[in-house]
């Protein structure tokens, strides 16, 4: 089995990923993977927390991590990207991999005989939608009837697989971004056939009495040239302490990070008391585990 959507996953698989975390969190036993195992991380694109929750993970339980930037394989070189999975699935058990074009991981998927995880993808983050939304169970106790608002570029990876994660859950999801500037339709799409979620260009409207405000950064990775012209699109949708304050008194404050300050989020807003994403990101590396644990227990 992969993980390369959220789509991938029934709510019953999230909330066995979340159960298995749970255990984990417990440390009552000892839970390994096969005796080394090795994951191998092919990125394409930089990452701190991702590449390092999930080197952590896979040290935690018993296994080894080989980490493969792009540039230092013979993909380089004209190697396809077929045969160099071809050959990390004769060494690896696993494969987490951070691309620019979604579709390469379907290509992967195609040829590889371990599974793959998206660890990143133009279009999708599942692993952090997963650790995002245990984070908000932890925190309040349940995701149905949450009211799950996502400010700024409510088209990024990040919101496509929050999105449906959250609406699979039972939460009420509002995205609220520029006027003409639309959610993906095919995740909003997917996204409603679960739950209520509305997209609004209010930003009073849409964050009126959220349980949970989530924001990304108005640049991802790979477009760099359009900054200037993003900035000025998105800054008035900035996470700030007036947006804030339509939100329910004991709202939560989640960024999958890295952060800009004065950008998408204010300094004293992310630094503030209804910040939670030093736990956000603390969960990425529990949630790799059990990722990694509930995969290999579906070979
Ligand atoms: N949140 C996240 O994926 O961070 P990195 O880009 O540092 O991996
Ligand atoms: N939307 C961001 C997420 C970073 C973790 C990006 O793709 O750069």
């Amino acid at each position: 089995m992969n993980l390369i959507s959220i789509n991938d996953l029934t709510e019953d698989d999230i909330y066995e990923i979340f159960k298995i975390a749970d255990k984990l969190k417990e440390e009552k036993e000892e839970i390994e993977l096969k005796k080394d195992s090795i994951l191998v991380l092919y990125f394409e694109k930089p990452s701190t927390r991702t590449r390092l929750s999930f080197e952590s993970a896979i040290i935690k339980l018993g296994g080894h991590s080989v980490y493969l930037q792009k540039d230092t394989t013979h993909i380089v070189r004209g190697e396809s990207l077929e045969d160099t999975v071809r050959v990390i699935s004769l060494y690896a058990d696993f494969l987490a991999a951070r691309v620019f074009n979604h579709n390469d991981l379907l290509r992967m998927a195609d040829v590889a005989t371990i599974p793959i995880i998206n660890a990143l993808s133009d279009l999708e983050h599942p692993t952090q939608a997963l650790t995002d939304l245990y984070t908000i169970r932890e925190i309040k106790h349940k995701l149905e009837d949450l009211k799950i608002a996502f400010i700024g570029d409510i088209a990024t990876n990040t919101a496509n697989s929050l999105m449906v994660g959250a609406a699979k859950l039972g939460a009420e999801v509002s995205l609220i971004g520029p006027k003409g500037y639309n959610p993906n339709s095919l995740y909003l799409n997917k996204a409603r056939e679960f739950n209520r979620v509305d997209v609004y260009d209010d930003i009073k409207e849409g964050l009126m009495d959220a349980d949970v405000v989530y924001t990304d950064t108005f640049v991802s990775m790979g477009q760099e040239s359009e900054r200037e012209e993003r900035l000025k699109r998105f800054m008035p949708y900035q996470l700030n302490q007036d947006a804030l304050s339509y939100a329910k008194d004991d709202v939560i404050v989640m960024h999958c990070l890295p952060a800009h300050r004065g950008e998408e989020i204010a300094a004293d807003v992310i630094d503030g008391p209804h910040s939670v994403v030093w736990q956000q990101a603390k969960n990425k590396e529990l949630i790799a585990r059990a990722i990694l644990l509930f995969l290999s227990a579906r070979e």
